[in-house]
């Protein structure tokens, strides 16, 4: 096959986030069933393929990225033949299926880490894990400064029935996250069989989860700056020249099986030459391009990391993979309306709200620029709606382990997982059909509704449907990108084919071109408004 068929080149990929996409039990949380129910929905938008964040065995603490078995459905999602169902029937509508694997850590209620804390320290079983002794006179003292991505200590002591410290266990994340040991060969075989085990029941892909994580620097010296959530990502436990021999086996892995199968990297990685190495051609196929994702509303800043992405994915032959919002960050309708427009930090009643019509006008724009370059991209589910982020939600009902682990100084990141509104008046505005949400959707969500989006021309749903229509038949995703800098340096502007973009992130108007518009996020007329993007076709 040649590369340029290969699927994941130019694909867009809605992610769903289960719990919260569509519940069809009735239970208040989204599953899998409630899932293959709207993939008419997804064909009718146009996307080319789904990711689905994890729907395995967990308890629950991180959302379901706390695994407790890698094969096994968790019964609020379904079961595995509804699994197996959700594939077959995508793959029946043409929509190719992604699934998260998360091989960072396990939940600590995995039978893996079951029998680590049974077995006792120095045995094979605790290898598996990151156990250590205690620092000061009686190990009383975590191993070294390392904290938890979600605030707080990295390291949790156990504690023997007589109430007697015993070893420390690492987690990066939460407590009930302990990470796994990379350099114990048992784990990488156990992935091994998780990765067969999914890619024998039809998966094209795997997102992976904390792809930079896995490898920590040998002897785990103290950390030197802080770690800022999911943020900075320098220090000795990220970005690890160790973690590429990982993604060069599973690549192999991958190529046992037919079709072109692919891993997509997430991995905060802040150095863009960095990052291309997780797509060099013998390891993964896509890594998320999370410095366009935190990029401000600034066109210099826009074209800068452009650019900079461009050339450094070009370097190693891989395409770009743009995302502007996802599971874990403030959805960019809310994000483009807030004072900072690269903070991705969640929100609460008390903090500054966005405002929520500039947030909607810029995300529209910006999700035009980004579905015009070259590449692939992903969308999160519910910003076909341009939903906002839930900024008020009460905190009583909070469950990301951010909120508790910050001392309630960080929101987290249950405002952008609220379950997706589908019908205006139906209960739980159409989530489940019998009125349960496992999170209360905020009023803004009724005018939003998908019932009241589907087909409305100039709806938010429109626009993306009608953008991923004329994105495959001008074969943007295939194309490359030429600057053009007449428009001056608050527009970014550039000709990707036969298709002239310029999306206007300045304070004035500009004047358009002549040419043919195929799109625009705003209605123009001769000029091109602030916070508006515009598609022409190159006369
Ligand atoms: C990734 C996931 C996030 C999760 C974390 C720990 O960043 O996207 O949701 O909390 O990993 O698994």
């Amino acid at each position: 096959m040649s590369n340029l068929q290969q699927w994941w080149r130019n694909a867009v990929i809605y992610q769903i986030y289960p719990r919260s996409f569509a519940d069809a039990s009735g239970d208040g949380y989204g599953d899998l069933p409630g899932a293959i129910e709207r993939l008419p929905y997804l064909v009718k938008l146009g996307v080319d393929a789904i990711w689905l964040s994890p729907f395995y065995l967990s308890p629950m603490a991180d959302g379901g990225y706390d695994v407790a078995d890698y094969m096994q459905v968790d019964p609020l999602f379904g079961d595995t033949a509804d699994a197996y169902r959700l594939i077959e029937r995508s793959h029946a509508l043409g929509v190719k299926v992604v699934v998260d694997l998360v091989p960072n850590h396990t939940s600590d209620e995995h039978e893996w880490f079951k029998a680590a804390v049974a077995a006792g320290p120095g045995s094979p079983e605790r290898d598996m894990y990151m156990f250590s002794d205690g620092r000061g006179t009686d190990g009383e003292l975590p191993p070294n400064n390392w904290s938890s991505v979600f605030g707080s200590t990295g390291w949790t002591r156990l504690v023997r029935p007589d109430g007697t410290g015993e070893q420390w266990y690492l987690h990066l994340f939460d407590s009930k996250q302990p990470d796994l040991n990379w350099d114990n060969e048992r784990v990488r075989s156990a992935f091994d069989d998780v990765l067969r085990f999914w890619l024998d029941a039809g998966v094209d892909g795997f997102r992976v989860d904390v792809a930079h994580g896995l490898v920590k620097e040998s002897g785990l010296p103290d950390q030197l700056e802080a770690t800022e959530l999911l943020g900075s990502n320098m220090g000795p436990m990220w970005d690890q020249d160790g973690v590429h021999e990982i993604y060069r086996r599973w690549h192999n892995v991958l190529d046992e099986y037919d079709g072109d199968r692919a891993l997509t990297a997430e991995a905060w990685v802040p150095d863009l030459d960095r990052l291309a190495l997780y797509v060099r051609p013998n390891e993964m196929q896509q890594a998320f391009n999370f410095e366009f994702l935190t990029a401000p509303w600034d066109a210099p800043t826009y074209r800068k990391v452009i650019a900079a992405s461009l050339a450094a994915n070009d370097s190693v032959g891989a395409p770009t993979t743009w995302v502007l919002s996802n599971h874990d960050v403030m959805r960019h309708a809310s994000r483009l309306g807030r004072a900072d427009t690269a903070d991705r930090s969640g929100a609460g009643a008390e903090d500054a709200q966005p405002d929520s019509a500039l947030g909607l006008r810029r995300a529209r724009a910006a999700t035009l620029m980004m579905l015009a370059l070259p590449g692939s991209a992903y969308l999160y589910q519910g910003e076909e709606l341009g939903l906002p982020e839930h900024t008020t939600l009460p905190h009583e009902f909070r469950q990301d382990p951010v909120w508790e682990r910050s001392n309630h100084e960080l929101a987290g990141r249950d405002g952008c997982r609220v379950p997706m509104p589908w019908v205006a008046d139906a209960p739980a505005m159409g989530f489940s059909p019998t009125g349960e949400a496992w999170l209360p959707q905020p009023e803004a969500y009724c005018a939003l509704a998908a019932d009241q989006q589907v087909d409305v021309p100039d709806s938010t749903w429109s626009l993306y449907r009608d953008s991923l229509a004329t994105r495959k038949s001008h074969a943007l995703g295939d194309g490359s990108l030429t600057w053009i800098d007449r428009f001056g340096d608050d527009v970014v502007a550039f000709t990707n084919g036969d298709v002239t973009v310029l999306a206007n992130v300045g304070g004035s108007p500009v004047t358009l071109p002549d040419g043919e518009i195929l799109l625009s996020s705003m209605d123009v007329d001769g000029e091109l408004p602030t916070d508006a993007t515009v598609w022409l076709k190159r006369s």
